[in-house]
């Protein structure tokens, strides 16, 4: 049984160098293989948030659509994809940010939040908090509002969280890993 957020956090898999030397890679592929990892993760993303006051989950490509549409899901709510640049069909709103290794933009559909539309963010890790800081600017220029962002791994020595949290955003997460 995954009792613990101990035992959740041995189901992340650590790669050392990786996607370049001297970085600790956090991956969640194993944790979200695990049944019990995935059913866990998912059942404490989400109990701050059940009988609050949502309209959307959002989740942000890649792994965050898999835990966001889980926890929406489980939260009876829809679920709002948040995409890499050139990947939505319909009309977009963009927003480009800084990642911890390179520049990436990020898109939403321009209709897909309503006007005071209540948003919770899911994502599967927060590092810089550059990704859910672009996530929560097209959340905003969309006319909602993010409540709350969740993550399963925080990495609290690039202060992501704190960064969302000085935005006026709640932040949930799991899991803390140190840098090495
Ligand atoms: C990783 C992770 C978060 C983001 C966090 O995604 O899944 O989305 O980085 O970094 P930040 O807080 O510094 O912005 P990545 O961009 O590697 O892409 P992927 O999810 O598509 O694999
Ligand atoms: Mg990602």
């Amino acid at each position: 049984d995954v009792r613990h957020l101990m035992d959740l956090k041995s189901l992340v898999r650590s790669i050392p160098d990786y996607p370049k030397p001297g970085i600790v890679f956090r991956d969640i592929t194993t944790l979200i293989a695990d049944p019990r990892g995935l059913r866990a993760a998912v059942d404490e993303l989400i109990w701050p948030f059940i009988g609050e006051k949502i309209d959307h989950v959002a989740g942000i490509e890649a792994r965050g659509f898999i835990l966001g549409g889980a926890v929406a899901h489980e939260l009876g709510l829809g679920f709002v994809p948040i995409r890499k640049k050139g990947k939505l069909p319909w009309k977009t709103i963009g927003k480009e940010y800084q990642l911890e290794y390179g520049v990436d933009t990020v898109e939403i559909h321009a209709d897909a939040i309503g006007k005071g539309d209540r948003v919770l963010l899911i994502d599967d890790l927060i590092a810089t908090g550059g990704t859910a800081d672009a996530a929560i600017e097209l959340i905003h220029e969309s006319g909602g509002e993010t409540v709350a962002a969740a993550f399963v791994v925080d990495l609290p020595f690039l202060k992501g969280a704190a960064r969302l949290r000085d935005k006026g955003v709640s932040v949930h997460t799991l899991l803390e890993f140190e840098g090495e």
